[in-house]
């Protein structure tokens, strides 16, 4: 059995065959239109979330299968001190197949020892995402033509932001990524990112405080919020949380084809003036992360198409 808590589970060829059946997908959804029937995907939503759970539902839905879970920790059996690995074992019984978001890092992984049906891991505190990963390397390779030769502009919370983290695991794998890592300094990657991902694996990369700078020279630029949720101290979140305005100003100085990428939800690092751009692809991005889940979900049951 397979499961998906990190990047680095599927191979390079799986990806690329998820890649190739979301595509299918889109191009015709009808296809597929029951290919899940009577099989239950269980959504278990211990943090908040827009798109990753309701898209991971609108996929199974789109599979002709039926979705059941919760939304909050509050409206679980976690309110009175289950743990992980018995509400897992639960859950396993009534559903084939489980996406999980929770607040603590490694917990997908708990989950994923304890399960009796594949794991998805929908986000994991600060740690990993993967299927916003997938939604990401579909993204660019629709937008942008290729997953290679691409310099990769990372901005905003590059210390909370589990997204960036997942997408840097993922990109590092093609030949000829570069990183501009732009972070006020309070935000930078964490270290054992830069050791054991970027540095082992020799990857090029440059830190950068300024948007400006960075901006000429970037093919993808991929904005992030401040994780307001991992704070401990408020002051110092709202002294972070406008470090970066991506803005119509600014865009003149990138590239005509450099893309803006964006995990959502945004607060206030992209102006809205800027939507209409058609360099900003974020919210194709939120339809490419239904197709990419609906293959997901494909795989991981293993079923034929
Ligand atoms: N991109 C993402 O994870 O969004 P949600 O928090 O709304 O699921």
């Amino acid at each position: 059995m397979k499961h998906l808590v990190n990047p680095l589970d599927l191979s390079i060829d799986e990806i690329q065959e998820i890649l190739d059946l979301a595509k299918d997908i889109e191009r015709d959804m009808k296809k597929y239109s029951k290919v899940c029937e009577g099989k239950k995907l269980a959504t278990l939503f211990y943090e908040p979330s827009t798109r990753t759970r309701l898209s991971h539902e609108a996929a199974m839905l789109n599979l002709g299968g039926s979705v059941l879970g919760f939304s909050s920790a509050d409206e679980s059996s976690a309110s009175k001190g289950e743990s992980i690995s018995d509400t897992i074992r639960t859950v396993s019984c009534y559903s084939d197949i489980i996406a999980i978001r929770h607040p603590k890092e490694g917990s997908a992984l708990i989950a994923s020892e304890f399960s009796q049906v594949p794991i998805i891991n929908a986000g994991d505190g600060g740690h990993e995402h993967p299927t916003q990963t997938l939604t990401d390397l579909l993204t660019i390779q629709a937008e942008k033509g290729r997953l290679d030769n691409l310099t990769v502009g990372l901005c905003g919370d590059l210390k909370f932001g589990r997204t960036v983290h997942s997408l840097i695991k993922a990109l590092v794998r093609y030949p000829n990524i570069k990183f501009v890592l732009i972070s006020p300094e309070e935000l930078r990657l964490p270290n054992y990112i830069v050791q054991e991902v970027l540095k082992k694996n020799n990857v090029p990369y440059i830190e950068e405080v300024r948007l400006t700078n960075a901006l000429p020279n970037l093919d993808l630029l991929y904005m992030t919020r401040v994780q307001k949720e991992r704070f401990f101290n408020e002051a110092e979140y709202i002294r972070m949380k406008d470090f970066y305005v991506l803005d119509s100003n600014k865009m003149k100085l990138a590239d005509k084809n450099m893309l803006v990428l964006h995990p959502l939800p945004r607060v206030n690092e992209i102006h809205p003036e800027i939507d209409n751009d058609p360099r900003a692809v974020y919210f194709k991005q939120v339809q490419y992360g239904v197709y990419v889940r609906m293959a997901l979900i494909i795989k991981l049951l293993d079923i034929q198409v």
